[in-house]
């Protein structure tokens, strides 16, 4: 029996033969290097069996209704699947396969190189020195300084704070570490319950002080640095609000790696513009790709924004591509899924 599977970005040509291979599948490739149109989609989902999806693309009712019956995978290519009604495919039998784990070190790389650049005013600088204007403050005894991320004469204990404490949180303060990190706090899902004890085996894991949950206020108060580390949606929408922003440390960064929509951006600006906080770095903003450069955000000199490329290493990508083709022929072929959403 033949099925269909619509692809809405070419895998590359590592991945795609991973596809083309199994004769049973009639795959169906948005032709395009760009995006892939709603309207294409929804005309060539109809009797699909399988799809796989970025995260530009919604997988709502508009969608499952327009596959049909026939729809058995939603498959992602991103470790967020706040892109896809989990509910709407729990109702329909469908199952979801996402691509956590492969890109866990190449986000948490890319937050630490973020909260240095948003310390140490590397966009400022690098825009100067771009412009050909190599600034004759530079070595003004105390030009250009920044707060120092690793630990020092004056700041001997240094405290990382992460906003959800998931793998990528993990690894990117595996990384603090040989920066002398000594403390650490963080926030989870307030429907999930406390274990001290496990926050006591992860301090002595990192050979820290101390790691423990706290509530929103007394992160932003204790850490030197605040990773947005959360899953998107309505729960965490907005949750860095002016509030937050207002009770960070003034010297500290704010690094956003997870979703654009957890921090409200207008407010981001002002922390920026009236020095509540020293500087952030985000990878992510609310409503890209809509980003222009009067974004509040891109107009910040003491903001880095990057468009989306926190996993866009050579070898996360494949990986990520390996495991959204493998999600889908599990599912199709009675295969392992390597990473079902669990619904
Ligand atoms: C990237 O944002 C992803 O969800 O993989
Ligand atoms: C830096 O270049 C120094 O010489 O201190």
């Amino acid at each position: 029996e033949r099925m269909k599977v619509v692809v809405t970005r070419n895998l590359g040509p590592d991945v795609m033969p991973l596809l083309q291979e199994r004769k049973e599948l009639d795959l169906v490739v948005w032709p395009e290097d760009r995006p892939c149109e709603r309207e294409w989609f929804l005309q060539n989902v109809p009797g699909a069996t399988g799809v796989i999806v970025m995260l530009s693309d919604k997988v709502n009712q508009e969608l499952y209704e327009a596959a049909g019956p026939t729809l058995k995978i939603v498959s992602t290519m991103s470790v967020g699947y706040e892109h896809i009604d989990l509910q709407g495919a729990a109702q329909r039998n469908i199952r979801v396969g996402y691509t956590p784990d492969v890109l866990t070190d190449a986000v948490a790389d890319i937050s630490i190189m973020l909260a240095l650049m948003a310390g140490r005013n590397v966009r400022e600088t690098t825009e100067l020195v771009a412009r050909g204007d190599w600034p004759n403050t530079a070595w003004a005894p105390y030009g250009f300084v920044g707060p120092q991320l690793s630990a020092n004469w004056v700041h001997p204990t240094r405290t990382a704070g992460f906003l959800g404490f998931g793998r990528i949180s993990k690894a990117t303060l595996a990384r603090l570490v040989p920066f002398g990190f000594t403390d650490c706090v963080y926030t989870s899902n307030p429907s999930s319950t406390p274990n001290p004890a496990a926050d006591a085996e992860t301090a002595r894991t990192y050979g820290l002080r101390s790691v423990r949950r706290v509530g929103l206020p007394e992160l932003a108060a204790q850490s030197d640095v605040v990773f947005v580390l959360a899953p998107g949606g309505a729960a965490t929408h907005h949750v860095v609000d002016a509030a937050f922003l207002r009770g960070m440390k003034s010297t500290a960064v704010l690094v956003n790696t997870a979703r654009g929509t957890l921090v409200d951006s207008d407010a981001l600006a002002t922390a920026l513009r009236e020095r509540w906080i020293w500087g952030a770095g985000v990878d992510v903003v609310e409503g890209e790709p809509h980003v222009g450069r009067e974004h509040p955000l891109v107009r910040e000199p003491r903001c880095v924004v990057l468009p989306h490329i926190a996993s866009a290493t050579i070898e996360t990508r494949l990986g990520m591509a390996t495991t959204a083709a493998k999600n889908l022929l599990g599912a199709l072929f009675g295969e392992a899924m390597p990473a079902e959403v669990q619904m």
